[in-house]
C-alpha cells in the first residue's frame, strides 16, 4: 500500500514517536511506501509531500514537535479545497491517509472518510479531551510540565507570603489543569467544568489565611468563565478556520480580585506553550508508538473510519464518527479528591 501521514492542529510533544510508529510499521511489517504530507490538511490541498523513509523517522522519538509541521487548515470548510484533496490522492496514488490530530483534525478526517477517502485517526492533544479514549498522547508531557512549574512556585509563594495563580492551557476542559493542580498541591483548582464565582475562590484563600498559612497556589485552566463573568477571557476574537478564539489571561482577572478581595499581594504566571514544546515523556513516547503501530495495522487491516484509542490500558479502535462534535470532560470523582486539599 502507499500511506500518506500528517499531522494536524496544535503540536504537541510525541507527534514524532507516532509519525515513526506508523512508518516503521508500515515499512518493516507490511512493505508498504509512506509519504508525509506537510503542514496538516493544507499539505493535502497544496500537494506538498516528501517520502517517509526508515532513515527519515530515525532519531525522531524524542524530538518535541512534528517533523511535518502543521496548521490549523479545515480541509471541509470550502467545497474546492475539498476537491483538490480528491484530486491529490489520486494523483499520489494513496491508499489511505492517517491523520494525527485533536477534535478537528480527526473531525475533518470522519467527514473525508465519509466521503471516500479512506482515513484512519490517532489521537493527540495535551488537552486530553477526545472521547473514546482515556488518554491522548502530550497530556502527559504537559502535566509533568506543568506540575514542576506549580513546584518552583510553590517555594516563592511561601517566601513571600503569597497568592500564586498559575494558568495553564485546556481549552474546553480542565485535565491539565486537574491532574497537575492535585500533584502540585494547588489550594484551589479552577476548570470550565464548575464556573464557581470568585467569591470562592477568595474565600478558600481568606480560609488559609485563617488555618495560619500566608501563601495559596490557584491553578486555572484558561478555559474557565466564573460564574460571576459572562464570557470567557481571550487574548484575541479572531477565529482560525475551526471557529476557535484565542483563550488566554483568565490568570489575571482572577488574580486582581484576589488581590482586591483578600488583600494578600497576588501574582499571576501564564505557562503557554511552554506546555506544548520539547521532549515528550517516557509515558508519552511509549503512548504514541503503540498508538502509530495500531493505526498501521488498522490500515493494512482495510478497518478505514476508525480512531486508535486507549481503553482500560489497551490499545483498541472507536468509529470515527463516535468522538465528533464530543468532548471528553474531567473524571468528577478526581475532582472530588482534589476538593479535599482545597484551602
Ligand atoms: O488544543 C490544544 C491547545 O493547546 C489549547 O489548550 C489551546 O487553547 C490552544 O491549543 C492554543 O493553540 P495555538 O496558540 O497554537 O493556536
Amino acid at each position: 500500500m502507499h500511506i500518506g501521514i500528517l499531522t494536524g492542529g496544535g503540536d504537541c510533544p510525541g507527534l514524532n514517536a507516532a509519525i515513526r510508529g506508523v512508518t516503521r510499521r508500515s515499512i518493516d511489517s507490511y512493505g508498504s511506501t509512506v509519504v508525509g504530507i506537510h503542514n496538516g490538511w493544507a499539505g493535502l490541498i497544496n500537494g506538498d509531500t516528501e517520502p517517509l523513509s526508515l532513515y527519515s523517522v530515525s532519531g525522531i522519538l524524542g524530538r518535541g514537535g512534528t517533523i511535518l509541521g502543521t496548521s490549523r487548515t479545515n480541509p471541509v470548510k470550502h467545497a474546492d479545497e475539498v476537491e483538490m484533496i480528491k484530486e491529490n490522492v489520486k494523483k499520489f496514488g494513496l491508499d489511505a491517509v492517517v491523520a494525527i490530530g485533536g477534535e478537528d483534525t480527526l473531525g475533518a478526517a470522519a467527514k473525508l472518510n465519509e466521503m471516500g477517502i479512506p482515513m484512519v485517526g490517532l489521537p493527540k492533544t495535551i488537552d486530553n479531551d477526545i472521547v473514546g479514549t482515556e488518554y491522548t498522547f502530550g497530556f502527559d508531557t504537559a502535566v509533568t510540565i506543568a506540575t514542576d512549574a506549580i513546584d518552583r512556585l510553590h517555594t516563592t509563594a511561601e517566601s513571600h507570603h503569597r497568592v500564586m495563580v498559575i494558568e495553564v492551557m485546556g481549552r474546553h476542559t480542565g485535565w491539565i489543569a486537574l491532574k497537575a493542580g492535585i500533584a502540585g498541591g494547588a489550594d484551589c483548582i479552577l476548570i470550565p467544568e464548575d464556573p464557581v464565582p470568585i467569591s470562592y475562590i477568595c474565600d478558600l484563600v481568606s480560609l488559609r489565611k485563617e488555618r495560619g498559612k500566608t501563601f495559596s497556589l490557584v491553578v486555572v485552566a484558561e478555559g474557565f468563565t466564573p460564574k460571576d463573568a459572562d464570557q470567557f477571557v481571550v487574548q484575541d476574537e479572531k477565529r482560525d478556520e475551526f471557529g476557535h478564539v484565542r483563550l488566554g489571561g483568565i490568570g489575571h482577572l482572577i488574580g486582581a480580585q484576589i488581590e482586591k478581595q483578600s488583600g494578600t499581594e497576588t501574582r499571576v504566571t501564564i505557562l503557554g506553550h511552554i506546555q506544548r514544546g520539547g521532549s515528550p515523556t517516557a509515558y508519552d513516547r511509549v503512548l504514541a508508538t503503540r498508538y502509530g503501530v495500531a493505526a498501521a495495522d488498522l490500515v493494512h487491516k482495510g478497518e478505514f473510519g476508525r480512531m486508535v484509542a486507549l481503553q482500560s490500558s489497551k490499545i483498541t479502535s472507536i468509529p470515527l464518527s463516535d468522538m465528533v462534535g464530543k468532548i471528553r470532560t474531567v473524571d468528577l470523582d478526581l475532582y472530588e479528591v482534589a476538593k479535599v486539599f482545597f484551602g
